[in-house]
């Protein structure tokens, strides 16, 4: 009878710490948050991309680099392997062609996640930086864009035990880059389930170079899309379940000082900066529940954010688009050239819409 009574006891307790874990992470994930229609004029769905278009960068003249199909626990996904597109954003057929890839890079396996582009200042290089997670793992691999005939040539993989569960980097050198870790743990299950469960700001930022690689933040419920300003200062971080964004000043030793965050409510993923003006673009998720547990009936929306006057004492936020799922679901970028705005999703399709 005692034991009995103990164990019913215990059983209980269990339960309803489960209770107050789910609780908590519906509230991370803004399960109860419902789509809702914000749409802009001249909107069209980008030709050849199916499966994804998780992070997208404008370099150049009005090229932009796309990787598409993402692998990710828990997300719906294609079983093709990834692949790079590159778009001409001055061309009026938006019509993103695929990058061959070429050298020693393990194509079926290739698994693109976040991206960075480089252009060395000295001879006007183009390389791109992917976040890929072969058979689930993660490493950073290098390429050279060889403009003439569009191609990717890949030089390098970076690998480190740092780099564990890397979400998205930002390119600093050649051989230099800051990555952000969504996760704490490594292995799939304790990742999957666990983690959200326990709910705990452990994932973090690190700083990568061939001479030395550090931990440069740390805090994180997950750490999402990472980004730099224009004049290379400051370093923006997302923090996709914390709901807000982390601004940083770069030390001389590539240590991050803290200078503020900034509450968005609402799932933010990739971060891009206007070279120009210097608004950061956000890819959002209105509702990470309906992403985790996909239902065609109640789709995931799609959300952007822009921010203006991000150093001053008033940011501005403003959501410039919103969508219910049935255009486009799960937007994870957002970046513009001229007056257009371009959105890519984690794994469906790719929209291009008219700014006015
Ligand atoms: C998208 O995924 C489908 C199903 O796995 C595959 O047949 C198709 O080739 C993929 N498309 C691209 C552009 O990778
Ligand atoms: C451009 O500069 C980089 C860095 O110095 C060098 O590695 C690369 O070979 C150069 N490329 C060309 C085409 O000159």
């Amino acid at each position: 009878m005692e034991t009995l009574g103990l164990l019913s006891v215990a059983v209980t307790l269990f339960y309803m710490l489960l209770g107050e874990r789910m609780v908590n992470m519906r509230k991370m994930y803004l399960a109860s948050r419902e789509p809702v229609k914000n749409h802009l004029p001249n909107c069209v769905l980008l030709k050849n991309l199916n499966n994804g278009s998780e992070d997208i960068t404008v370099f150049g003249d009005g090229l932009a680099f796309i990787s598409t199909g993402l692998n990710y626990p828990g997300v719906p996904s294609s079983d093709a392997p990834g692949k790079i597109f590159l778009l001409d954003l001055k061309e009026s057929d938006m019509e993103p062609v695929e990058l061959p890839i070429s050298n020693n890079l393990d194509l079926e396996t290739f698994n693109p996640h976040g991206i960075s582009v480089y252009t060395e200042p000295t001879n006007g290089t183009v390389y791109l930086f992917v976040v890929n997670h072969p058979h689930h793992k993660s490493q950073v691999e290098l390429f050279e864009f060889v403009e003439k005939g569009f191609s990717l040539l890949h030089l390098k993989t970076f690998k480190h035990k740092l780099l564990h569960s890397v979400n998205d980097i930002v390119a600093l050198g050649l051989d230099r880059f800051y990555a952000t870790n969504d996760h704490y743990f490594s292995d799939e299950l304790l990742k999957t389930i666990m983690e959200p469960l326990l709910g705990q700001p452990l994932s973090n930022v690190v700083y990568y170079s061939t001479d030395m690689v550090k931990v440069v933040s740390v805090g994180y419920y997950f750490a999402n899309g990472i980004n730099i300003s224009p004049d290379k200062r400051h370093i923006y971080v997302m923090d996709i379940l914390g709901h807000n964004l982390h601004v940083f000043e770069r030390k001389e030793d590539n240590a991050l000082a803290f200078v503020k965050s900034l509450a968005l409510g609402s799932l933010c993923d990739n971060i891009e900066v206007d070279p120009k003006t210097g608004d950061l673009w956000l890819g959002c998720h209105i509702n990470l529940m309906r992403i985790f547990h996909f239902d065609p009936k109640n789709p995931p929306g799609s959300e952007v954010i822009r921010i203006q006057n991000i150093h001053s004492d008033v940011p501005v936020v403003t959501q410039v688009y919103a969508d219910d799922g049935h255009v486009i679901m799960g937007s994870s970028v957002a970046t513009i050239y001229g007056r257009k705005l371009i959105i890519g999703t984690v794994f469906h399709k790719a929209l291009c819409c008219d700014l006015d």
